[in-house]
């Protein structure tokens, strides 16, 4: 028997081959796989989020989280007519260098809470990128809140993962989303949740659970049903941003998003993930958790099991893990 807790980094929010999405998959396949007009799968995915997912007025899908985050970011700055992007130390939203900047911030390199260095993943970032990014530390409202007050004039977006996935799912407290939720609005600052990961802790993402609701919205992994796929949505207002009917509209062209395998694929893995399924496996991931802590206290291990509902990580430390500086310390004690 094969145990998979990766799940596919996490998309396969059903396990592998749910008879559902098989048969959904099976169906379209022989209808044709993706064509370059709108099909009705996409859609019917659309509605299921439009009506779940409190921000979400109009979405777009794209062929990959990365994709989704990019286009956020595009909207953002088109909107805003500014440049800059905050993003969060040890924040992931997809291989492109804007969406690494410090994700692996090495203590020697990261620079002070009050003000953390733009660090490369590799040698490949332009040195622009970094300086189109304000590095924002993690779970500390009263630090965000001073570097959003100290950049206002040039940020475009504020873009933060509810629960750090990369940093081994450390979770966002209530009370930093709303710090970040209160300030971008002051500013006039476009408020970016990226819900790929998170999506799956409330039928209608995390910002449900927390009833705080950002200007757009990222999804990806869940939502395609195990295949490849991504999305961005929001107020309509800004989604307009990328209407045909502009005069220059935010570029988003793709040869296979919203293609009908996915969107059939998806449709029917959100169709199977109603409110009663996700608080099952939240359950399960509490259970999993505390599981983990009972048999660390039981032994000679340091190391914790953080997350929050169905995601989970392991940190082999006793001390605290609230930002991406303590995961990467109980990383280098080992
Ligand atoms: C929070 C978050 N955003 C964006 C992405 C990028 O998604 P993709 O791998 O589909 O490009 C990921 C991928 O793991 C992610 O975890």
């Amino acid at each position: 028997m094969l145990l998979d807790f990766m799940n596919n980094f996490t998309s396969l929010i059903h396990g592998h081959a749910h008879p559902d999405v098989v048969r959904a998959v099976q169906e379209q396949s022989a209808k044709g796989s993706a064509y370059a007009a709108a099909n009705v799968n996409q859609i019917e995915l659309a509605e299921m989020l439009v009506d779940r997912v409190p921000s979400i007025e109009q979405l777009r899908f794209t062929s990959s989280g990365t994709e989704g985050t990019l286009m956020a970011i595009r909207c953002a700055r088109a909107a805003t007519g500014r440049q800059k992007i905050m993003k969060m130390e040890g924040g992931y939203h997809g291989s492109y260098e804007l969406a690494e900047v410090s994700l692996v911030p090495f203590p020697d390199e990261c620079g002070s809470l009050d003000a953390p260095v733009s660090v490369p993943v590799d040698d490949s970032f332009p040195g622009s990128v970094l300086n189109d990014t304000v590095v924002c530390p993690y779970n500390d409202p009263g630090r965000a809140e001073a570097l959003i007050d100290a950049h206002a004039g040039e940020l475009a977006a504020v873009i933060v993962e509810p629960i750090l996935g990369s940093m081994g799912m450390v979770p966002a407290s209530k009370l930093f989303l709303q710090a970040l939720r209160h300030v971008t609005e002051r500013h006039g600052i476009v408020l970016i949740f990226d819900e790929v990961i998170s999506l799956r802790l409330g039928s209608g993402g995390i910002q449900s659970v927390h009833a705080i609701i950002p200007e757009l919205t990222c999804m990806g992994k869940i939502i395609g049903g195990g295949l490849p796929v991504g999305g961005v949505g929001g107020k309509r207002a800004l989604m307009q941003h990328f209407s045909p009917e502009r005069k220059r509209p935010v570029m988003h062209a793709s040869t296979f998003s919203g293609n009908a395998l996915t969107m059939a694929a998806g449709g029917a893995s959100i169709q199977a993930y109603g409110a009663s399924e996700v608080e099952r496996i939240n359950v399960l991931g509490q259970r999993l958790r505390d599981g983990f802590n009972k048999a660390f206290s039981q032994s000679a291990i340091s190391g914790q099991a953080i997350g929050q509902g169905s995601l989970t990580n392991l940190h082999l430390t006793d001390a605290p893990i609230n930002d991406s500086r303590d995961a990467l310390s109980a990383m280098r004690r080992r």
